[in-house]
């Protein structure tokens, strides 16, 4: 039984297929590589090209004998989105809408979806849970949004079964260091700290200190990587065991500071963080962390690791790989 990875080469896509094949299971990853890079495949197969070939995704499941989907395959730049809305909608919803056409030919009825806790907007209540508002506040976020019922149609039209993973801030990387974030498309606070720290751009900007928060600078909930991973392989035994579609947050239920994730790096990397206090930035909520019981419930899954680990790992990554991955 083999499991296709779309956006596999990525930076959550690359350490689910590594958890994956560790656990024995075959994978074929379709990537396009406009934003993902072979080499943190570490050598497993890919097949370059885009979800929105029907006739190659088809081909591919046939051939490969794929039983299971898991889609990373997406813009994910908030900012990007705004500016350029139909590229979000292209690639995100309609690709998809492509992709499980191609699934439906092929015989796949289950597939894992990359969602976003930024379907929430800003929440009303925190710790969030799956029953709060659905209240996208931008294009990448409606996005998620829309493809998670478009794939909830698929199931009650077709018999698709999907289960969607609203990710709260994806960070850190692999604990040997084979494999992280590339930096050369994020402006997500990790890296952009790590940067700062290693003196390869210019002082972190914090977007606001007079918020109502113990330190006066967002609170978000950063969840580590190879957690992430994780719950997509619980996701997978999920609907293996015959689940329906269902919906679950990951993240650990720990709300950290942009503050608190400069004084850790700061400690962890021996070296200062150079930053300056900035006006805040258009959209972003006071305070988003997950109630993540639901997933604990259903899937078993909770996070084993916390800011240290990513701070950790995140800094030996970085240091370690100044350019990210080897230039193309
Ligand atoms: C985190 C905090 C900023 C950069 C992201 C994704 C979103 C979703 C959740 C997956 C905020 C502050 C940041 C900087 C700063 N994940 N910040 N200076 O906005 O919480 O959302 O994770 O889909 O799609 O975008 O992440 O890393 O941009 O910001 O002060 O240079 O750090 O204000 O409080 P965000 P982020």
């Amino acid at each position: 039984m083999t499991v296709l990875v779309t956006g596999g080469a990525g930076y959550i896509g690359s350490h689910t297929v590594r958890q994956l094949r560790e656990r024995g299971t075959h994978v074929v990853v379709l990537d396009t590589l406009e934003l993902g890079y072979r080499e943190a495949l570490l050598g497993a197969e890919l097949v370059v090209g885009d979800i929105a070939d029907i006739a190659l995704v088809t081909q591919l499941c046939r051939t490969y004998g794929v039983r299971q989907v898991v889609h990373f395959a997406a813009y994910k730049n908030v900012g990007e989105s705004m500016l350029q809305p139909a590229k979000y909608w292209l690639n995100n919803v309609t690709g998809t809408v492509h992709l499980a056409e191609a699934l439906l030919a092929a015989g796949v009825d289950q597939i894992v979806f990359s969602s976003s806790c930024s379907v929430y907007g800003t929440p009303e209540v925190v710790p969030v849970t799956e029953a709060a508002v659905v209240q996208p506040e931008s294009v990448y976020a409606e996005s998620k949004a829309t493809t998670e019922r478009v794939l909830g149609w698929y199931g009650a039209t077709h018999g698709l079964r999907a289960v969607s993973l609203r990710y709260f801030n994806a960070a850190g990387a692999s604990f040997d260091s084979q494999i992280g974030e590339d930096w050369a498309h994020s402006q997500n606070l990790v890296p952009v700290a790590m940067k700062a720290a290693l003196g390869v751009r210019p002082p972190l900007q914090v977007f606001g200190n007079d918020y109502p928060t113990h330190d006066g600078t967002c609170i978000r909930d950063y969840i580590h990587v190879d957690d992430l991973a994780d719950a997509h392989l619980r996701a997978l035994d999920h609907l293996a065991a015959g689940k329906g579609t269902a919906a679950f947050n990951v993240g650990t239920g720990v709300g950290s500071s942009v503050l608190d994730v400069i004084s850790t790096t700061e400690r962890l990397s021996g070296r200062k963080v150079p930053h300056e206090f900035v006006a805040r930035r258009a959209g972003d909520p006071v305070s988003t962390f997950a109630d993540p019981s639901r997933a604990f419930e259903v899937l078993g899954w909770q996070a084993r690791y916390g800011l240290e680990e990513i701070i950790a790992t995140a800094w030996q990554w970085h240091s370690t790989h100044p350019d990210g991955y080897v230039s193309r």
